[in-house]
């Protein structure tokens, strides 16, 4: 169990997390997701980006990782340090007003975050 996100230096998980670890969550959500190499994976409300750093770490996907709170210039510092430019890029935008063309992603993931704007409609 949590093979994949106990090899992650556990300092920055605590200064990247906003709630639990978020990386724990979507390991074992994963176990339900067919991930493959180069989709395109919406991370709605990703924060500090610790779940688009993983998703693109293990499963070499390309992550969209979005976010109201946290810039996307916040992000695309921490992406950069871990090398990942080529592979995520950060995107500012509210989830009801998203910047995405409609049938853009094989797959979206929400963790920890559904909860502050899924009461209202988003498409
Ligand atoms: C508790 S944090 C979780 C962040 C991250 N998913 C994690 O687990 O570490 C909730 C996130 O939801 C985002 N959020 C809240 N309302 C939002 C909205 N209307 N549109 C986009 N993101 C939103 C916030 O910006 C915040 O980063």
């Amino acid at each position: 169990m949590f093979t994949k996100s106990n090899k992650y230096d556990f300092d920055f998980v605590k200064e990247n997390m906003m709630g639990p670890n978020s990386i724990k969550i979507f390991e074992e959500v994963s176990e339900s997701l067919k991930l493959e190499k180069d989709m395109r994976i919406l991370d709605l409300g990703c924060g500090r980006g610790l779940t688009s750093i993983f998703l693109a770490k293990e499963y070499d996907v390309i992550v969209f990782a979005t976010d109201l709170w946290i810039s996307a210039t916040d992000n695309y510092e921490r992406i950069k340090s871990m090398g990942l430019e080529d592979k995520i890029i950060p995107i500012h935008a509210e989830a009801h007003d998203l910047p995405f063309a409609n049938e853009f992603f094989d797959a979206a993931i929400c963790i920890d975050a559904y909860n502050y704007f899924g009461a209202e409609k988003i498409i």
